[in-house]
């Protein structure tokens, strides 16, 4: 055989023996069987040959260039195997392994709360408004006939922001926002946060929940303030408790209520809870009062209306026997998880 076509068979060999992983087999493969690799280039040695050396050198080179074909398709044959092996084991998946728990989250009781009561009075022909938490004096007391100097005002713990700025002690504050801008007769309800600067405790805290309901028509009247808080409640509790309306004040109503229900523990027999009263209070509520009417561009000869404020916490409190309101506002999951169900 040609010597230059055995020095080139010997590195080739060497070179093969020492190849580690298909990236290197595919670079020999490219070096060797190239255009311009050392197989084609012994091309050369059969111009130079003479007629009758001819066929033996060109079968020589045949056989270099199959030779290094083979070694090169078998030696990528068995690392592109290992490798996928490899790879396939890297990238195992134990399916034995348990599965991760997809928790699902649910509402906070007083959210749920808050659901039932919407439904039950929009059910009853009310429709739900937003107000803003942080409110100017005017919307949260001037306009609901609070003067600045009214003693009233006292009755409300306020965080005052700066200057006419405030968070809003009630929900109130949505009825002259909404009684200037809608259109007669209004049947709305308005849920929503109210802050008082108050000392928290199992009892109490800084922000509760209200749903404010008011209706302004034509002869709207006493009685259906009473009829309709009835039926509403008589919905809410399912029919098993009584109500009880005692007059109390409040500048923006009048005349003004407190409503009571019986006991949600004792069903009125008396307990500890309801202070051995057989009552609950759980809203205030009257006739709106007609200088708010007149305050916001209503008419008091002609039109009339009513208002509720209802705090939803302690009723929350009672129904799941929560002793301390606190616990609604720390997001302890330990807690809030109870809560299941709808
Ligand atoms: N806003 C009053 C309160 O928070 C409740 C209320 C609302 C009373 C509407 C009468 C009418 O105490």
């Amino acid at each position: 055989m040609h010597p230059e076509i055995e020095r080139i068979q010997a590195t080739f060999e060497e070179e093969i023996a020492s190849v580690k992983n298909s990236s290197d087999a595919q670079t020999i493969q490219v070096k060797y069987l190239g255009r311009k690799g050392p197989v084609q280039g012994l091309m050369r040695l059969l111009k130079d040959a003479t007629t009758e050396e001819r066929p033996a050198v060109g079968k020589a080179i045949n056989d270099l260039k199959e030779l290094v074909t083979a070694k090169i398709e078998a030696c990528l044959a068995t690392l592109v195997s290992e490798e996928q092996k490899e790879q396939l084991e890297r990238e195992k998946i134990d399916i034995t392994l348990p599965g991760r728990k997809r928790r699902l989250g649910r509402k906070h009781p007083i959210t749920k709360a808050l659901d039932r009561v919407i439904d039950i009075l929009v059910g009853m022909g009310f429709s739900v408004q937003y107000g803003p938490d942080i409110e100017t004096d005017y919307y949260n007391f001037e306009v609901l006939n609070f003067p600045k100097d009214h003693p009233a005002r006292d009755m409300h713990d306020t965080f005052y922001i700066s200057g006419d700025m405030l968070l809003r002690t009630h929900t109130s504050n949505v009825q002259a926002r909404v009684m200037e801008r809608e259109s007669l007769p209004i049947r709305v309800i308005a849920p929503g946060k109210a802050y008082r600067n108050e000392t928290i405790s199992a009892r109490s805290h800084l922000f509760f929940h209200q749903v404010e309901g008011f209706y302004v028509d034509k002869k709207v009247t006493f009685a259906d303030l009473l009829a309709t808080l009835d039926e509403f409640l008589n919905k809410l509790f399912g029919g098993e408790i009584k109500t009880r309306y005692r007059p109390s004040y409040f500048p923006f109503v009048e005349p003004g209520l407190e409503v009571d229900v019986s006991c949600l523990l004792c069903s009125g027999k008396g307990c500890p809870l309801c202070k051995h009263t057989g009552w609950l209070e759980i809203a205030g509520a009257g006739m709106i009062h007609p200088e708010v009417l007149k305050n916001v561009g209503i008419d008091p000869e002609e039109y009339s209306g009513y208002a509720w404020g209802m705090g939803l916490d302690r009723l929350v409190l009672i129904e799941k026997g929560i002793p301390d309101i606190r616990l609604f506002m720390e997001n302890d999951l330990r807690f809030l998880k109870q809560f299941s169900g709808v």
